[in-house]
């Protein structure tokens, strides 16, 4: 297993961020989910320290989805992130936290008025549009606030990245955003350009997640701006910001090979200073807005093996106490994890098991084969780069309790979210 920056082998007992998770799981005594903080400000400062210019305006957004809390949103401000938010309950977070709403850009294909609205009420001011209702939406309360709100028209540049299809968001048939090759977008601008309460600024382009080929970004890139030039010849409108989306790969297994962070950042604003420059745009702001390449690693899941059971067909499975409801990714793409017995890492994996939990689903599995030490009622599991898309996606399913959250840091952990009450699962029951 990769040991990332903040976890030490502490005489065979594995810590992170200075605290050992077999006292960290003493403490609590439940499945958590734990975050290395300090990796986690590290890597927001790599994301504000790479990408800038001196030719134009940069701004990182982290995106929400990801993982959405209180605590996140404050971290985050203090790098002076903004963030995307594609709900009302995103954007309801984001204010609870005190986060500064003009920093916030609402996403999603299906906004309703009443979200438009909202986001309005909480300070929003910058709308991603998807499609011509919410268009029309916003326009109308727009008039009707007798407010200014910027808009971004989302676009699909058609690039299709090699990645699950789950997550490829740019392909022609793609539910989100118009088409860059459809000639009706151009009145559509024209339209929204000509709004006396919206301020057009330009566009959004994401095209998809999990991505490890820099040429995607790189073939997006270029789309996009030879389709904002296009567009500031045909309508004749300036465009002044460019959203260019997230979906930087992520190291999950030795089977993914992530682009190295810093230097792709910096090829990627050369690529965008090139692409400015020829296309003699007067771009003002380049936005970019990752998730999980900046907080996957980060987080990791903890666990105790309640025990083993070894199947009349061979296969050998530990239990812990958790599962598909906070960790759905295996069920949803098979996507795979590493993991390690915490409390046995210097001894030799000479076994190999599946790790399922305890949900009422032979889909239940976090991974499939893995070699480990043998494995007792009792241990910890650690599975790691669970820190992205892994507590947002979590559910109830089996009336289960959804997993705590707990930053670690300095050698202290600090809950940030509390693992839900039995009084929680049914507290909106009648
Ligand atoms: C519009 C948009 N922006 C950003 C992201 C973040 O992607 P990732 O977490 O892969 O960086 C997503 C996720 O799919 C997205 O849909």
């Amino acid at each position: 297993m990769r040991l990332f920056e903040g976890m030490k082998n502490e005489n065979g007992v594995l810590s992170i961020g200075g605290v050992k998770l077999t006292d960290l799981y003493n403490k609590y005594k439940q499945a958590l989910y734990v975050y290395d903080e300090q990796l986690l400000e590290d890597t927001c400062k790599l994301f504000t320290e790479n990408f800038k210019s001196s030719n134009f305006e940069t701004e990182i957004l982290y995106a929400s989805k990801a993982f959405s809390c209180l605590e996140i949103y404050r971290l985050i401000s203090k790098f002076n992130l903004g963030t995307d938010a594609v709900s009302q309950g995103e954007m309801f977070t984001a204010k609870q936290a005190g986060f500064d709403m003009k920093k916030v850009y609402f996403h999603g294909n299906n906004k309703t008025y009443e979200e438009l609205a909202a986001a309005l009420d909480y300070g929003v001011s910058n709308i991603i549009i998807d499609n011509d209702y919410e268009y029309h939406f916003i326009n109308d309360l727009a008039k009707e606030r007798e407010v200014q709100v910027n808009i971004l028209l989302r676009i699909n540049t058609g690039i299709d990245a090699h990645t699950h299809e789950y997550i490829k968001t740019s392909k022609d048939d793609s539910k989100f955003g118009y088409s860059v090759y459809d000639e009706k977008i151009y009145d559509l601008i024209y339209d929204m350009s000509n709004q006396s309460n919206l301020n057009f600024l330009g566009f959004h382009s994401h095209i998809g997640s999990q991505i490890f080929e820099e040429e995607s970004f790189f073939e997006a890139t270029k789309t996009v701006f030879n389709f904002s030039k296009k567009v500031q010849e045909k309508v004749k409108i300036d465009i002044k910001v460019l959203n260019l989306g997230g979906g930087f790969g992520v190291y999950y297994t030795k089977n993914d090979k992530p682009m190295e962070l810093v230097s792709f950042l910096n090829r990627y604003i050369k690529v965008i200073e090139d692409e400015r420059n020829t296309s003699g745009l007067n771009i003002e702001k380049i936005i970019i807005e990752p998730g999980r390449s900046l907080i996957c690693n980060a987080g990791s899941t903890l666990y105790e093996i309640g025990g083993t059971k070894k199947t009349y067909a061979g296969r050998e499975y530990i239990f812990v106490d958790g599962g598909m409801g906070d960790n759905p990714r295996y069920a949803l793409y098979k996507a795979e994890y590493e993991c390690c017995i915490v409390n046995k890492i210097n001894k030799e994996n000479i076994r190999e098991y599946t790790i399922a939990g305890k949900y009422c689903e032979s889909g239940d599995i976090i991974i499939k084969n893995v070699n480990l030490p043998q494995a007792e009622r009792g241990d910890l599991l650690l599975v790691t780069s669970t820190g992205a898309y892994n507590h947002s996606m979590a559910s109830n399913y089996n009336k289960m309790r959804k997993l705590g959250v707990v930053f670690l840091k300095d050698g202290k952990d600090r809950l940030v979210v509390k693992a839900d009450t039995l009084e929680d699962l049914i507290k909106n029951d009648i």
